[in-house]
């Protein structure tokens, strides 16, 4: 097993992409906590950690409150006495014109998706530096190397969040602790999901057609990631294989930035 006893920290562990990566490092022999804002889904997720007999907790966590944040990295050491891997998962979707953006919307995208990893990993890297080994993964996207219409707090903060894995890998690198950043396409998960209905309003385009002209559209292999391939990924990342990648941004695109 390529993660034997390793303490991991997966945020936004209820749903899709995260619970696959909490899933799949459970599977390869580490122990997990889960943290969401979901009871009930991060509740399940413990439960299935349970089942592939590893240990799980769920801490209810908004990463965008720095108490959640030191909470969620107290009690984890307090349960399991460390912390090897991080993984900065939590996020979400708002498709507007910029024009029409609400402010608090994009308050809100930053604040999950760049906030709250700085937070997260400046709670853990103590625990790390203090054993000289950690992983830091953080989830960005296609869109954290390209743009597209109608997502700029998104957009924004998936670029954003490979600015910090890039200085966490340059500020770490004595410590034997790395800090990468995943970028996939599009995966079927209740985020992709949610976002079909604004698509068509800000294209002006029928529901039916939004994913072969949008989703789609760009995409070489025209196909969505399912979570789990994103998840294998995360566990390489995780695994001491990958002890000499650190501050890169690898795509799971399928070959749609080589165009
Ligand atoms: N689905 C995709 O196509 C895709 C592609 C590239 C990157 N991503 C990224 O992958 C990550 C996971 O997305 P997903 O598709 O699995 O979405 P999802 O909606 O299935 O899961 C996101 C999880 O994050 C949690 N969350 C949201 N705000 C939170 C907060 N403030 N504090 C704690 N938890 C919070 C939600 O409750 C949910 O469980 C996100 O960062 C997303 O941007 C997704």
């Amino acid at each position: 097993m390529k993660l034997n006893g390793k303490v991991g920290i997966v945020t936004g562990a209820a749903s899709g992409i995260g619970l696959a990566i909490a899933e799949g490092f459970a599977k390869e022999g580490a122990n997990i906590t889960v943290a969401d804002l979901d009871d009930e889904g991060g509740n399940k997720a413990v439960e299935k950690i349970k089942e592939l007999g590893r240990d799980g907790l769920f801490v209810k966590t908004n990463v965008t409150k720095r108490e959640d944040c030191k909470r969620l990295i107290d009690e984890t050491v307090k349960k399991f006495g460390t912390i090897d891997i991080l993984v900065n998962n939590a996020g979400l979707q708002y498709v507007s014109p910029i024009t029409e953006f609400p402010e608090e919307k994009w308050d809100l995208l930053i604040g999950v998706m760049i906030t709250g990893p700085f937070l997260c990993t400046k709670y853990a890297l103590p625990y790390m530096i203090q054993q000289k080994s950690g992983r830091i993964i953080n989830m960005s996207s296609i869109h954290g190397l390209i743009a597209a219409k109608f997502k700029s707090a998104y957009v924004s903060a998936k670029h954003g969040v490979i600015g910090l894995t890039k200085v966490t890998a340059l500020e770490m690198a004595e410590h034997g602790i790395t800090a990468n950043a995943i970028c996939p396409t599009f995966v079927r998960t209740p985020l992709v999901d949610k976002q079909i209905d604004d698509q068509a309003k800000a294209h002006g385009i029928p529901r039916e057609e939004v994913l072969e002209k949008v989703i789609l559209a760009e995409a070489p292999m025209k196909r969505m990631l399912e979570p789990e391939e994103v998840a294998d990924l995360a566990v390489y990342l995780a695994s001491d294989s990958a002890r000499n990648i650190t501050g890169a941004a690898i795509a799971i695109d399928e070959g749609w930035t080589a165009q």
